[in-house]
């Protein structure tokens, strides 16, 4: 990103006027309809498992909180992935906490399984692990590996994420991607303690990477959680702290669909957390091209609480379905029928 592309971006977000920002969402929507097309991917997603053995700030499945934790089997597994691919969801999404329980053998059985009876895509967001396990879990059948990096700002990584460090997960991204996995990141908006700049640093990231998928939500304080507590302790002085709004949220969508124009980009969760009834809609017309329905059992749901309020978490999968065709069907957007990767995107239009 060349200094004057840098400022450009910084300018954005730092931008108030409503009418200079209908611009910035007009050229987002545009660049998403020539480059990626009307077609909304459909991903359903499956939080497999709670546990998790680090300790980040800011997530309510920490490892240091008390809660009641669930592991689901292969065969529950598998039910959800046979319930997206009824419902024509071309992506199943294995999401966990960094759970040394999922072995690498319990993994490649469910992607096996998976794979031999559903045909899906799938996408596994298991943390970091080790390049033997996501070698052969891509070996498998195994398409997609999701490892946000959050932050590129790498003091501040260090500081939400006790024991990690950013330098391993970028190096383990660029490993996944030799190994094959189509590849996706992402970041929350609104850290206390990020920066504009960095955010600004987030996004040429995202291009560099050359990123398949990029997932932006807002952050969320969890009251139960060290960052949710003591966010100011965190937090810069109010002009260089980014407000973890939708707004900026949308705003950091935007940007990154203009500089990552071919990429997949989720209307997330957590921005239709803090947006209820909007927030899905905003994203898809501002750069967004994926939903992910949470197809995760009622009973796994609740307890996969890495923030408050999860929306959607109280419909069932039918109810979210309707929610999601109704949504896109007053948008005059397409949902999704295959797998929808990056690859073999051809821009659509629903005419
Ligand atoms: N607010 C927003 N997103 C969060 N995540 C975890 N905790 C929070 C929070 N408090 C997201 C992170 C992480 C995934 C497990 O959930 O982006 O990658
Ligand atoms: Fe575990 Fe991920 Fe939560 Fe960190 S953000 S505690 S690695 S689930």
């Amino acid at each position: 990103m060349s200094e004057l592309d840098r400022r450009e971006i910084l300018d954005w977000l730092r931008e108030k006027g409503e009418s200079r920002l209908d611009l910035l969402w007009q050229r987002a929507d545009t660049v998403r309809r020539e480059r990626v097309g009307d077609v909304v991917h459909l991903r359903a997603l499956i939080e497999v498992s709670n546990h998790c053995r680090r300790n980040c700030l800011y997530c309510g499945i920490r490892a240091g909180r008390r809660i009641q934790r669930y592991r689901m089997s292969d065969s529950e597994v598998l039910g959800c992935a046979r319930q997206a691919a009824r419902l024509g969801y071309g992506t199943v999404v294995l999401q966990a906490g960094e759970d040394d329980g999922l072995s690498t053998e319990v993994v490649a059985l469910m992607v096996r399984r998976i794979k031999a009876e559903t045909g899906l895509a799938v996408t596994l967001s298991l943390g970091e692990r080790n390049a033997d396990e996501l070698a052969v879990w891509h070996k498998v059948g195994a398409d997609r590996y999701l490892l946000k990096h959050e932050t590129s700002d790498v003091r501040l990584y260090r500081r939400i994420r006790p024991g990690c460090e950013l330098t391993d997960r970028l190096h383990l991204l660029r490993l996944l991607r030799e190994l094959g996995y189509e590849l996706g990141s992402g970041i929350m908006v609104g850290i206390p303690g990020q920066s504009w700049e960095s955010v600004c640093d987030d996004i040429a990231l995202f291009r560099d990477l050359d990123l398949d998928m990029v997932g932006i939500g807002p952050f969320i304080a969890h009251p139960d959680t060290p960052l949710g507590r003591n966010a100011h302790r965190l937090a810069l002085v109010a002009e260089k702290q980014v407000p973890a709004t939708d707004l900026l949220t949308l705003k950091v969508v935007a940007l990154t669909r203009l500089v990552c124009p071919t990429a997949n980009i989720p209307a997330t969760t957590a921005l239709a957390t803090i947006s209820p009834g909007s927030g899905r809609q905003s994203a898809l017309s501002c750069g967004a091209n994926v939903w992910m329905p949470d197809l995760t059992p009622q009973e796994y749901r609740q307890l996969y609480d890495i923030y408050p309020g999860k929306a959607g978490g109280q419909l069932t999968v039918e109810e979210q379905h309707e929610r999601l065709l109704e949504v896109l069907e007053g948008m005059s957007r397409i949902p999704g029928a295959g797998p929808g990767s990056r690859r073999d995107s051809r821009p659509a239009s629903a005419g």
